[in-house]
């Protein structure tokens, strides 16, 4: 019987997470619309949330792991949470993109949803920056005069070419991390037996990678 709790980000990384939880040997909470599932017997509680939310539920102990994109951790680095695994899946960049792929030549105004990261990313290159902080839909930023430049993540490149935008630079790769909540990790029992089978799924499946076998 399972006692503790993962955090889940719904959206784009929810295929790839379910791949892993299945291959971990737990079955996958199914429920229309449902998004919390209580422990049982067979798998640890589930609770699905948006990814920025995920390191406020693992801080307070809601749940005792998540699972949620290096982008959103890199943006909320002051959380107080353990990263405690790389889970490497769902991958993705940060990158920086524009109309014309020119760096900026006086300071940068940046429309983005990662204020901080965009912040810190201008700051380690000395260059002044303007940001304007969206909560989506910034490819149009560039286009309806908002700001020449944007900050957002790239997983298939789909998006910046269907708005006629082009990458400047990358600001980092990022993909799926296991975090903990700092006591629960503390404790370890039920907690080290959840990383550890995790932890064997992302080995295995690197190891089937180097040899050359499909992910
Ligand atoms: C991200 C990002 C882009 C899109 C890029 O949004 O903001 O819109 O994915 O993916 P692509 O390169 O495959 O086109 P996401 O889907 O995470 O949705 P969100 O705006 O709800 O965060």
């Amino acid at each position: 019987m399972y006692s503790l709790t993962i955090a889940l980000a719904k959206g784009r990384i929810l295929a790839d997470v379910e791949a892993l939880w299945r291959q971990s040997g737990w079955p996958w909470p199914n429920g229309e619309r449902q998004l919390w599932f209580p422990p049982s017997e067979e798998r640890p509680g589930v609770v699905v949330a948006r990814g920025p939310d995920i390191p406020k539920l693992v801080e307070r102990g809601i749940a005792s792991f998540g699972i949620v994109g290096r982008d959103v951790l890199e943006e909320q680095a002051d959380a107080d949470i353990l990263e405690v695994l790389d889970l490497d899946i769902a991958p993705c960049r940060m990158v920086l993109a524009s109309l014309d792929a020119q760096w900026p030549e006086g300071p940068a105004r940046v429309a983005s949803k990662y204020p901080e990261v965009t912040r810190r990313y201008f700051r380690r290159n000395a260059h002044p920056v303007e940001v304007v902080g969206l909560s989506g839909s910034l490819e149009l930023a560039p286009h309806i005069g908002l700001a020449p430049y944007i900050v957002d993540i790239v997983q298939t490149g789909r998006t910046l070419r269907q708005h006629g935008l082009q990458e400047v630079a990358t600001v980092f790769h990022s993909t799926a991390r296991l975090i903990a909540n700092p006591a629960a990790w503390r404790r370890g029992g039920e907690s080290e037996h959840l990383y550890d089978k995790l932890r064997a799924v992302v080995e295995e499946r690197a190891d089937v990678s180097h040899r050359g076998g499909f992910r």
